[in-house]
């Protein structure tokens, strides 16, 4: 059976409207993480899928990212259905990390390490208790670890933390040779990636198809498009007649040669994280500061995190950093991602504003973008993610 009968035969099932079967190949711009992972996910589901990346892939907010995948640290506010986005795509890692491996045939690091939020005063311990109830009954395993529970867990942690809220099941990935695995795994599933494309814009946007030229490399025709640029998707906000209020929240890192000590979990703070690396660094970040597309560091952003970092790890306080960097995160108006169809231009798939959980959310957003193209009905519920919604 050809992948235009089965296409066909999936509309039956319909989910919102989209045009007709794909004639040309799924045209996906941004090859980041969330771009790549889209592109994977409908190369194996049988479509054809171009990806044209400005500069190179993975070079903008994913190279930039430690690569935490820890939703119950970092949404300590009430459930909601962001929360089950994001918990969802945890759940979904193991496998999807290993099809990457597989497909690709190269190692990255993936750390089961689990992570410990901490609390420095008593009262701080409600907060915990009351984060930890509600993330129970959402099947989330944790505890809260106190005293020398807490020590044997993190050995070189300060002593004023006196109690964390312990979670197993958060992990972390090394990012850049993540999204290089992601990218030869996209190959080896005949994905056409074009990077350096330069600028990317719609010279032609009409109820049939649409026309994406590029700074580079020529232009590119196609019957659907999904725009996974990150933090540059607000710049097609005119072709689309539509307001996309994604910005550029940069959060600056440093990282500091390992020595004798290791950190053993993923470490958060209201202040900030701190993880040891498996290629022997310990990384601790983010600030989070608007300066437009600057990925540069500052003094006074890196000196917060030196000066915190060592409060939580006083070990560190012999050592300097000895490199700093900074991405630039995609952040929302209401801080969730856009993710779906354009109902007004249904050519058009939207798959941005990740804000500070793209590495985490990309199995999630590449499965229900794939479904989206193919009619299916997405495993989650997409309305709070709309893109329509700041109209
Ligand atoms: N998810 C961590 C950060 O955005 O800094």
């Amino acid at each position: 059976m050809g992948i235009l009968t089965t296409i066909r035969q999936r509309e039956s099932l319909s989910f919102p409207a989209r045009p007709a079967v794909p004639h040309s190949p799924l045209t996906i711009v941004g090859g980041g993480i969330i771009g790549l992972s889209i592109a994977f996910e409908c190369a194996k589901r049988g479509l054809k899928v171009i990806v044209l990346e400005k500069t190179a892939c993975g070079g903008q907010a994913t190279g930039a990212a430690a690569g935490m995948l820890a939703p119950y640290s970092e949404i300590g506010e009430d459930p909601d259905d962001f929360f089950t986005l994001c918990h969802h795509s945890l759940k979904l890692y193991p496998d999807w990390q290993q099809e990457v491996r597989t497909v690709s045939g190269l190692a990255f690091e993936y750390t089961r390490s689990g992570s410990l939020y901490l609390a420095f005063h008593e009262a701080d311990e409600l907060a915990l208790k009351s984060r930890l109830e509600w993330q129970k009954e959402w099947g989330v395993q944790a505890e809260i670890v106190r005293g020398q529970a807490l020590r044997n867990l993190e050995p070189h942690l300060t002593q004023e933390a006196v109690a964390a809220l312990y979670y197993p099941d958060e992990h972390h990935v090394y990012t850049p040779d993540f999204v290089q695995a992601l990218l030869a795994a996209c190959e080896k599933m005949g994905v056409h990636i074009v990077q350096h494309a330069g600028e990317v814009r719609f010279k032609e946007v009409t109820a049939d198809g649409l026309l994406l030229e590029t700074g580079e490399k020529g232009c590119f025709s196609t019957d659907q498009c999904v725009l996974a640029s990150g933090a540059w998707t607000s710049f097609f906000e005119e072709p689309l007649q539509l307001r996309l209020p994604i910005f550029p929240i940069r959060g600056q890192i440093c990282a500091y040669e390992q020595g004798q000590e290791e950190i053993k979990h993923i470490i958060f703070s209201s202040q900030g994280y701190v993880l040891s690396k498996g290629n022997g660094t310990i990384v601790c970040g983010a600030s989070e500061d608007i300066a437009g597309f600057d990925t540069s560091t500052t003094e006074k952003g890196i000196s917060r995190l030196v000066k915190w970092s060592r409060y939580l790890f006083p070990f560190l306080k012999d050592k300097e950093p000895f490199h700093c960097w900074a991405g630039l995160r995609p952040a929302t108006q209401d801080g969730y991602p856009l993710l779906g169809r354009l109902r007004h231009q249904p050519n058009v798939i939207l798959a941005s504003g990740h804000y500070r959980n793209g590495i985490l959310l990309s199995p999630v957003t590449a499965k229900v973008v794939a479904d989206i193209i193919e009619g299916r009905q997405p495993a989650v519920n997409l309305k709070m993610f709309d893109p329509l919604r700041f109209q």
